[in-house]
């Protein structure tokens, strides 16, 4: 089997789907190889994700990592979203194929952008270096 059960589970019955009216911060990053989008929503009180909603057009790894993702940050303070990566997410999952797992990437970057746009649009300050697009997927050398 490819796919791990809790893959199939998250694509065939992703949690937190859909869009935020209001949200306090909004995430939209895509792959540039695949062409695929994610977007993630964030409802933030007090530096806790009260709630978190995305929207995934893509493939089902991207659909079952997002909805993880939003499942590992939700109730969480901003610091422990940030720390999110990928490997979490596809340890989460109960790992990807190789070559799927730029796929997770999307989910970690979707958050980081999310977050970033809520301190920016509050004027909040905030250490750049975080938000310097690296990750190590060595797989896919992205
Ligand atoms: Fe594009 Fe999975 S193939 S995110």
């Amino acid at each position: 089997m490819l796919y791990s059960e809790r893959v199939m589970d998250h694509f065939t019955n992703p949690r937190n789907v859909g869009t935020m009216d209001n949200a306090d911060g909004v995430g939209e990053v895509g792959n540039v190889k695949c062409g695929d989008i994610m977007k993630i929503f964030l409802k933030i009180d007090n530096d806790i994700i009260t709630d978190v909603k995305f929207s995934t057009f893509g493939c089902g790894s991207a659909i079952a990592s997002s909805s993880m993702a939003t499942e590992m940050i939700k109730g969480k303070p901003l610091s422990q979203a940030l720390e999110l990566t990928n490997q979490a997410v596809v340890e989460a999952l109960d790992g990807l194929p190789a070559h799927k797992l730029h796929c997770s990437v999307l989910a970690e970057e979707a958050v980081k952008a999310a977050v970033k746009d809520y301190y920016d649009k509050n004027g909040i300050e905030y250490d750049k270096e975080i938000f310097a697009q690296t990750h190590d997927c060595e797989h896919c050398g992205e």
